[in-house]
């Protein structure tokens, strides 16, 4: 299953509420981005988002794709990646945005130069730092994510963060502290947890919230799936490149795949119950994906988490091919059930209703309402949402490859840093071992 194509018939087309109560200029501006109208409808000049990107890789130039469409006076004006071909392959596909008939009627353009594309690990500041950026898409492997969220939350910029937002307690902590400052200074940062921007999901959580389901008893939370894509060993890569180019592969990048991909799944549990769990018990292992070329991470996960009311989330993920797939979310409740899978809705019991609408995508409508915050002068912060629901998943991880059951203390205030003290490009840089549950210690 490829998951982009998921994610994307999942979203639908109308606006979440928070934006009935923006001030009708901005309304106007999501109304016209969405509905395709009134491309003009923006005070011209000095609310223009000028974009700068960070990590230009799958999503980071589908998201470039997706700002375009998500509002009008919207320019991406600098990109910074790791490696020069994923710039130049980045570059290559700004033309087919720009004829793009949606984006032309929204007057939108890229404004990228050779200059202002910036190669290297020291690329992030350069984007950060570039005068006239004043949007941030960061899209790298999320190892690196918490220097980065520092860096932006430092300048100020509105911020826009694929998720997961760290790979680490260590990492979760760095970003809360960000967030507490983002906070101080009113900015604006939304998350690639997009089901939170979605028609489909809003409309039934505020039901939910609303007593629809009567109180939550129970959830689930499930992304089972075959494979993804991982890229042959080149003789000139050296251990840092060849792991870099892999990195879903390899826990200080990815986090696992329960963190990388899962998150969605547990986010709207954590959204329903507006809370995260206090701990977790659970496992996992290795089972198919076990050469070499699959780093160390686990190819299937099954977590029990428990709220701090006693409620239990059941967790499972799953990367293992010719095994049955399911991306979902369910909930039980004392007055009905509700589940949503494959872009449908349902809430069964005594307040049935369902949502089958044609989707209009999420990631697009993340930047529409990101955008919206920012010209309304009313930010949206989901910083700690993410920040807490990533973290759940490190949780879920940590008890996995310990065997152990892991606290919600213990995973935030865990000693473990991922991230090799030293990122050199020829030194030897030897794949940890793969987690054994009742050996692999808890930090
Ligand atoms: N919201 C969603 O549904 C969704 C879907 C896909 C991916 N993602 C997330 O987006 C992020 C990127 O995933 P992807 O699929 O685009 O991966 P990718 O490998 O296609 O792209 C990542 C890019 O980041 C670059 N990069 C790596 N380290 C960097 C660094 N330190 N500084 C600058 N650039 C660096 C890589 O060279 C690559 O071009 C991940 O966090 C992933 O979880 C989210």
């Amino acid at each position: 299953m490829n998951r982009k194509t998921e994610d994307q018939n999942r979203a639908a087309h109308t606006r979440r509420d928070f934006l009935k109560t923006s001030t009708v200029a901005a309304v106007g501006t999501t109304v016209a981005a969405h509905m395709n109208i009134i491309p003009g409808a923006y005070a011209q000049g000095s609310d223009e988002i000028r974009v700068g990107v960070i990590g230009v890789g799958g999503r980071g130039t589908g998201a470039i794709k997706d700002v375009l469409m998500a509002a009008p006076g919207v320019r991406i004006v600098a990109i910074g990646d790791v490696f020069k071909d994923r710039i130049d392959e980045a570059m290559a596909k700004f033309k087919s945005f720009a004829e793009d008939p949606e984006i032309k009627k929204l007057g939108n353009t890229v404004a990228v130069t050779p200059e202002r594309s910036f190669v290297g690990f020291d690329a992030y500041e350069k984007v950060i730092n570039a005068s006239d950026v004043n949007y941030i898409i960061l899209a790298t492997p999320p190892g690196f994510r918490p220097q980065h969220i520092k860096a932006v939350v430092a300048s100020g910029k509105t911020l826009f963060t694929e998720k997961p937002v760290a790979v680490d307690g260590p990492g979760i902590r760095m970003v809360l502290e960000a967030y507490e400052q983002s906070k101080t200074k009113g900015m604006s940062i939304a998350a690639g947890t997009q089901r939170r921007h979605d028609v489909g999901y809003n409309e039934a959580i505020k039901r939910i919230q609303g007593g629809a389901i009567g109180d939550i008893v129970a959830t689930r939370a499930y992304w089972n799936q075959g494979g993804l894509w991982k890229k042959d060993r080149q003789k000139e890569w050296s251990d840092l490149e060849w792991q870099l180019r892999n990195w879903l592969y390899f826990t200080w990048l990815s986090g696992d795949h329960i963190v990388e991909q899962h998150v969605h799944n547990v986010d709207v549990s954590n959204w329903a119950m507006n809370a995260h769990p206090a701990k977790a018990t659970g496992m996992g292992g290795r089972q198919v994906r076990t050469s070499p070329e699959y780093g160390h991470i686990f190819d299937h996960f099954a977590i029990d988490y428990e709220y701090p009311n006693g409620v239990h989330m059941m967790s499972m993920c799953r990367q293992i091919e010719g095994t049955t797939g399911n991306v979902s979310e369910a909930l039980v409740g004392t007055k009905g059930n509700y589940v949503s899978q494959s872009n449908r809705q349902l809430i069964t019991g005594a307040n049935e209703w369902r949502y089958n609408d044609k989707p209009k995508s999420a990631y697009v409508l993340e930047h529409t309402d990101l955008i919206s915050s920012v010209r309304a002068g009313k930010p949206i912060n989901e910083l700690k949402n993410v920040a807490e629901t990533t973290l759940t998943a490190i949780m879920g991880r940590m008890s996995a490859y310990t065997g152990k059951t892991v606290t919600w203390e213990q995973a935030l205030n865990s000693q473990e840093v991922l991230m090799p003290a030293k990122l050199d490009w020829s030194s030897n840089m030897p794949v940890p071992a793969v987690a054994v549950p009742g050996k692999t210690e808890l930090v």
